[in-house]
């Protein structure tokens, strides 16, 4: 299986180079972008002269239209070393974005790794902002990286080696390792979750931290009891595999004198069911099948941190992940049940698949604790989630606007899509427990991802915090230009952009 993060600059075989001339250099394919409205100026418009003119005549002709993610593939273009120039469309000019590039280069890399390809080269436009420039090079790297693990004969094989012109060697080198943390959490992701467990989880937790510099602890079975993470302990009941929890420390500012806070700049947490068949209230098979994706949350912020430990960023972090599988053995949590979370909050249980938050409950609290400045989670939590922004786009929650605003843009700078929705202090009464402080679903569907929001900001204090919930873009069932489907590694590329935006 892929090692993310080992050994980077032989082992990946992705290289900057800044003064080549595209035209002059043998390669299986030559990649080069295009926007809507015709070649104009730039990479593109000196790639059409130097083919004598080949791609305004196709542009003319409407073969080439520059829309978004339209990946054309010429071969025998004249004036080139190339075996074939693809051209891939980045839509309207003006609404150029960090998302759109790095799917465009996924799509263009995606196309070209149904073969084993030795050399290609991808051009990046002078135009590109540097951001944009990391994240094309980390969708070029992350779209030649299908989704069958398993499968004897792979549909994508990596490229001997990727050369990027026209990127500095510093972009390049940070592309690379921020797909290696997309590709991390996607793995995860798509592995069978007979395979990945909360223990096999927080094995590869540790593995990655070794490989990363993190330093990482885990409570097993025995600590959780300890530590009263009730909710985290009944969610994981039903199932043959005991819960975890990961906890994971990067330090890249030493000795900063703050006084008496000298707790992390932030914390990620995670939402880490490694399979969520609901429980008692059982999940119908047409909802359960992707249900492996269910610790999504819990691999993007370990591949985050990882990610930003392989950066050196200047930034104190703790991730935390709590890891449990959501099954109806005999001694599985019931309706009706009243657990008390680790901060003391009694929960009535009215519905067993509404466990994320229940996870997430215990985590929050043991993350307090650390008394970190903010806190930012990611969970696949609701399906409302998904019914209010569909399948592209996370839902973000939070307790305090400019932590919230500071992710939303964050996320924005990154490419991934995400919008807000409301905390009214009236949704609270919607999980007012009858027997208990509070219940774990809301009255009715309504606002399901709301409620479930307010549930989780029982657990954090006066913290500022903001809630991502990744239901919709945590996992792709269908392929996409860009994707194979599966896992798509959401928010890792958020994350590590949180974390380089001063205070
Ligand atoms: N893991 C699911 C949410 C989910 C749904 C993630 C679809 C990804 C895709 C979560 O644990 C869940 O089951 N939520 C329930 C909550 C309900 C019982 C209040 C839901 O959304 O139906
Ligand atoms: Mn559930
Ligand atoms: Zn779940």
């Amino acid at each position: 299986m892929a090692d993310e993060f080992s050994a980077l600059r032989t082992t990946n075989g992705i290289i900057a180079e800044q003064s080549a001339r595209p035209e002059s250099m043998r390669a299986d394919a030559l990649v080069v972008f295009l926007t809507e409205g015709g070649i104009g100026s730039g990479a593109i418009a000196t790639m059409d002269t130097s083919t004598g003119g080949l791609l305004s005549r196709l542009v003319a002709d409407g073969e080439l239209t520059g829309k978004r993610y339209e990946c054309v593939p010429l071969f025998a273009a004249p004036g080139l070393q190339a075996s074939q120039l693809v051209v891939v469309g980045l839509g309207k000019r003006e609404d150029l974005d960090a998302g759109t590039l790095f799917r465009a280069a996924a799509t263009a890399s995606r196309h070209l790794a149904s073969r084993l390809r030795t050399r290609v080269v991808m051009v990046a436009d002078g135009s590109w902002t540097s951001r944009q420039i990391e994240q094309a090079v980390a969708g070029a790297a992350v779209g030649m990286v299908g989704q069958d693990l398993y499968r004897t004969e792979k549909k994508r094989t990596r490229f001997g080696s990727t050369i990027w012109v026209g990127a500095s060697f510093e972009a390049v080198e940070r592309g690379t390792i921020i797909a290696d943390g997309v590709n991390l959490a996607r793995r995860l992701v798509n592995t069978s979750p007979e395979d990945l467990y909360p223990q096999t989880f927080s094995e590869e937790a540790a593995a990655v931290a070794g490989r990363t510099g993190l330093e990482v602890e885990i409570w097993d079975e025995k600590r959780l009891l300890h530590e009263r993470c009730n909710a985290i302990l009944a969610v994981g009941r039903g199932s043959s595999r005991a819960p975890r929890l990961v906890i994971l420390r990067y330090q890249g500012l030493e000795n900063r004198p703050r006084g008496e806070e000298s707790g992390p700049d932030i914390a990620l947490v995670g939402k880490g069911v490694t399979f969520d068949s609901g429980g008692l209230s059982l999940k119908p098979s047409d909802s359960m099948i992707t249900m492996k994706c269910d610790m999504a949350g819990g691999a993007a912020m370990l591949a985050a941190a990882a990610t930003i430990a392989k950066l050196k960023l200047p930034i104190n972090i703790v991730a935390a992940i709590g890891l449990a599988e959501n099954m109806t053995g005999s001694a599985a949590y019931k309706l009706g049940d009243v657990i008390t979370a680790r901060n003391g909050t009694t929960i009535e249980v009215h519905n067993t698949d509404a466990e994320g938050r229940l996870v997430l409950a215990d985590v929050l609290d043991v993350v307090r604790g650390l008394k970190p400045r903010r806190i930012v989670d990611a969970a696949t939590l609701t399906g409302a989630c998904m019914v209010a922004l569909g399948c592209d786009v996370a839902g973000l929650f939070t307790n305090n606007q400019p932590w919230c605003d500071a992710v939303a843009a964050a996320a924005r700078s990154a490419g991934e899509p995400v919008w807000q929705l409301p905390m009214y202090a009236d949704y609270d009464e919607h999980i007012r427990g009858d027997i208990a402080d509070i219940k774990n679903v809301g009255d009715g569907r309504w606002g399901g991802a709301i409620t479930a929001a307010k549930f989780l900001e029982r657990f954090v204090g006066e913290i500022p915090w903001t809630h991502i919930d990744i239901a919709g873009p945590a996992f792709a069932e269908k392929p996409r230009p860009w994707t194979d489907g599966g896992g798509t590694g959401a928010m890792v590329r958020a994350m590590v952009e949180l974390a380089r935006i001063p205070e």
